[in-house]
């Protein structure tokens, strides 16, 4: 497992990789500001091309939430500055409409210096009410994929997308989004939302982090649509381990050429479709 250590440096050149002005293999580094590098570094590089990263905070038995719903703050301290850091890195974040009614998060980033990201519902069905305080900040762009004509608040955007059965292609959703121009996504839950994309294929990496405490019941973090039967045929990803101080963080490259990012000096640039 490797420490990682988000010194002022570390993180200001993270800042400067996200705005194409720095790379991350140049430098002198401690060992956690290298461990910092290797774990942040493919989520600020825009050089591979577009890049969809899910992130899940959940217990020792796997839960995001107790018996009555309470799913406040399951990650400690470190795990929940390591979210607001992979919010400043992405260009969106992407939110089920199931988190956006239970927790009306606001998306932003506040335990870090950085931009807000672009905030993003897949609300098939038009559940989000118009005055969600998520669609009012005028401050970043608000974008709402849905399956239904339903008029949003102004300065909202709308993608309207077929739900055959119910569910969007996650496949359809990255495409509409990379059209809007945004390449690089973190979804952030919740598991429902998550599961979806690692069934379709639709994640370059995976991102568990484990809060060390054990909630005996409540709702899973990842359930996927149609589980494998059997143990052989389960995705085992290439992964990395690295401690947050609170949390451990287990990074999973799921895309072929992921793991690949990892290694800030050996990783080539994939040209983007139409670039
Ligand atoms: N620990 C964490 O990291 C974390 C992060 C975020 C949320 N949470 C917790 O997770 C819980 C909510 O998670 P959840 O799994 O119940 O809900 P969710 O993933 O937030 O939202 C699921 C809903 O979003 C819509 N949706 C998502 N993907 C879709 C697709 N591909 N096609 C069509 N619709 C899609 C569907 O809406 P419809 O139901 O309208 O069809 C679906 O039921 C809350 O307790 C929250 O606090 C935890």
């Amino acid at each position: 497992m490797e420490p990682i250590e988000v010194t002022e440096r570390v993180w200001e050149r993270l800042l400067a990789v996200r705005d194409g002005r720095f790379c991350t293999c140049c430098g002198s580094w401690s060992p956690g500001e290298r461990a910092a590098l290797a774990l942040y570094g493919p989520l600020a590089r825009r050089d591979l091309g577009p890049m969809t990263v899910a992130q899940i905070g959940q217990s020792l038995d796997g839960r995001v939430a107790t018996v009555t719903g309470d799913a406040r703050d399951i990650s400690g301290p470190d795990g929940l500055a390591h979210l607001h850091r992979m919010r400043a890195l992405v260009d969106g974040v992407v939110i089920g409409v199931g988190t956006a009614l239970h927790d009306t998060p606001r998306l932003t980033v506040r335990l870090c210096p950085g931009p807000s990201p672009v905030r993003v519902v897949i609300d098939p069905r038009g559940r989000l009410p118009n005055d969600a305080p998520l669609l009012h900040c005028q401050a970043t762009r608000r974008i709402v994929i849905q399956g239904v004509d339903l008029p949003r608040p102004d300065g909202v955007e709308v993608v309207r997308l077929a739900a055959p059965d119910g569910a969007f292609d996650p496949a359809e959703i990255l495409a509409a989004l990379h059209a809007l121009g945004l390449q690089s996504l973190l979804i952030e839950g919740g598991g429902t939302t998550i599961s979806h994309f690692i069934e379709a294929g639709c994640l370059t990496r995976l991102q568990v982090s484990v809060a060390p405490l054990l909630i005996g019941g409540g709702q899973l973090g990842l359930t996927l649509p149609h589980p494998t039967e059997k143990l052989s045929d389960a995705l085992r990803p290439e992964t990395r381990v690295f401690s947050l101080g609170s949390d451990v963080v287990f990074d999973c490259a799921l895309a072929p050429d992921a793991q690949a990012a990892l290694d800030p000096v050996h990783a080539k640039p994939r040209r983007v479709a139409g670039s």
